[in-house]
């Protein structure tokens, strides 16, 4: 079991599902977690700061209470396509980008940010230039402003907002990595048994659930996802860092 000993961790999305998880897990190897959500959380954590992702203000307040010294940020907190489109591209891209900028400059030498994409990200390839465009904005305004100007069909907007977080994630992390040693990573899960995954259903339709069912034993348990996010959280991985990491179960490897 790695050692995350003195180690502080910031993860977002931990009153439910795959941040739950992850915040269990890195107790028990030692680390100190701090908790971030809208809701308050169900588990035992070292801190908790409850706070609305999707508006920025309410970041910058929550920053106010965050420490001075973080050593890994892992943002699961997310919303699914059934939301509003301007609250999934809040939740899902703006917020958490804001958010990790600011912790990333709090993050000393061998820092870690693991950002929870998906599957559904997975063609992020088809619209490599506007993904590139929204990730060069400079702020959580300037994102708001360059998305008024193209807007994101509501009906594939949690696609559209988890592909924009691969490449802004593959695009910054050498950055990162070149002045401040920090690691930033995707994982891409598929299908996991958490409180969003009937919204996930209704947001794909019976047709594409259907065919997905027979290229996979099951959807994942938020605890077999979990283990991947405290790898790339730890030492063990400070030589990965701008990958996205598939953690489906074969899914993806089945649409070649
Ligand atoms: N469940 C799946 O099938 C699946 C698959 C691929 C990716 N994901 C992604 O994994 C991440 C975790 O999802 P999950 O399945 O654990 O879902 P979940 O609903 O169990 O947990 C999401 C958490 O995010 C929090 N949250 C939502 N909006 C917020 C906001 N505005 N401010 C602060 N917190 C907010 C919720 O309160 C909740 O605790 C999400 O980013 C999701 O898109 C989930």
């Amino acid at each position: 079991m790695s050692n995350m000993q003195g180690k502080t961790i910031v993860i977002t999305g931990v009153s439910s599902g795959i941040g739950a998880d992850t915040a269990r897990l890195l107790r028990l190897q030692g680390a100190r977690v701090i908790g971030v959500d809208r809701n308050e959380p169900m588990l035992t954590l070292d801190d908790f700061v409850k706070v609305d992702l999707g508006e920025q203000s309410h970041v910058d307040a929550a920053l106010e209470k965050l420490p001075a010294r973080v050593d890994a940020l892992c943002n699961a907190a997310g919303v699914p396509g059934t939301s509003p489109a301007d609250l999934v591209a809040r939740v899902n891209f703006l917020g958490l980008r804001h958010l990790t900028l600011k912790l990333a400059e709090r993050m000393p030498e061998g820092g870690s940010i693991v950002n929870i994409a998906s599957i559904l990200g997975a063609e992020w390839p088809k619209r490599l230039d506007l993904h590139k465009a929204l990730a060069e904005t400079s702020s959580f305004e300037a994102g708001l402003a360059w998305l008024a100007r193209n807007p994101v069909p509501q009906e594939t907007c949690y696609q559209y907002f988890k592909e924009a977080l691969i490449v802004w994630t593959i695009t910054q992390s050498q950055k990162l990595f070149l002045s401040r040693g920090v690691r930033m990573n995707c994982v891409a899960p598929g299908p996991v048994f958490t409180p969003i995954l009937g919204d996930f259903v209704q947001m794909l339709g019976s047709q594409r659930v259907e065919a997905d069912a027979h290229r996979m034993k099951r959807p994942a348990y938020s605890d077999e996802v979990a283990p991947v996010i405290a790898f790339l959280c730890s030492d063990a991985a400070r030589w990965v860092s701008g990958i996205n990491l598939p953690v489906d179960g074969g899914l993806a490897s089945t649409y070649l």
